[in-house]
């Protein structure tokens, strides 16, 4: 596959699509307590997504995805299937959601605490949140892949966390996944050069002990080998002529 450049009216619509994304987001905060599970934060979701937005939640049959959105529990990296898991005081947990608006998909995850986090959880979400804004700030014509990847390798690593390698940022638009693979780790000025009307998702995946990662019997959950908890925020972006915009942005501007 190839990159796509959007045109101003496909990015229009990746705006919207953006928006919509983060809306959802927004919404589901307040749900995220002890007692509710997994499951029923999925429904909750769809019923936004198809009744309220009018949008199509992207994972939903998604190579066989079974649910429309991921939800990741503690050690949990990323793609945790919604279930009968009850939340409790303490957990972690990333809500992924990606909706498709007018043919145009938005990507973005964040992290929420059930009660409140320990110290760890906290630092890990605090470090992959920061993390992925300095990834999002490399992001110009003429910049690198690899600088948003050392970027972020930077960071994870200077405090001490691991930067998951398995799994990464990608272009984004009709497709869900498209090209490029943007990597969470490199070298400055090596990869791909970026242009204006890419559209990109930043979400590194960063872990409290090893990156090793293993995929669960079930297809889709990935969970820290050392069972150490990994954090996760995602963001979709389009490049402008000088830089970048964000379009998954929340009602907290962050
Ligand atoms: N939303 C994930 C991403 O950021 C992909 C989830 S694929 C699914 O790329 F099938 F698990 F939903
Ligand atoms: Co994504
Ligand atoms: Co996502």
């Amino acid at each position: 596959m190839t990159v796509t450049i959007k045109t101003a009216d496909e990015q229009d619509k990746m705006r919207a699509a953006g928006r919509l994304a983060a809306d959802v987001l927004d919404m589901i905060g307040d749900y995220v307590k002890s007692g509710i599970t997994t499951g029923e934060l999925d429904r909750i979701c769809h019923e936004y997504i198809t009744e309220v937005q009018g949008a199509v939640p992207a994972p939903l049959n998604y190579r066989g995805f079974p649910k429309s959105i991921c939800t990741s529990v503690n050690h949990v990296v990323c793609h945790g299937i919604p279930g009968d898991r009850k939340l409790k005081t303490g957990d972690s947990v990333n809500i992924d959601i990606t909706v498709i608006k007018d043919d145009f998909h938005g990507d973005t995850s964040r992290m929420f605490f059930v009660g409140k986090p320990g110290i760890q959880a906290r630092r890990l979400a605090e470090v992959a949140f920061e993390s992925m804004w300095l990834g999002i700030e490399e992001l110009a014509p003429g910049k690198h892949l690899g600088d948003v990847g050392a970027a972020i390798q930077h960071h994870v690593e200077k405090n001490r966390f691991s930067v998951v390698r398995e799994y990464c940022g990608h272009g984004i638009g009709r497709a869900f996944h498209e090209d490029p693979q943007v990597l969470h780790y490199g070298s400055p000025a090596t990869g791909m050069e970026l242009r204006a009307g890419m559209t990109l998702t930043v979400e590194p995946m960063v872990n409290a002990g090893k990156a090793a990662v293993k995929l669960l019997p079930d297809g889709w959950t990935v969970v820290t080998k050392d069972h150490s908890l990994s954090a996760q925020w995602e963001h979709t972006v389009l490049i402008t002529e000088t830089g970048y915009e964000v379009l998954t942005l929340g009602a907290d501007a962050r």
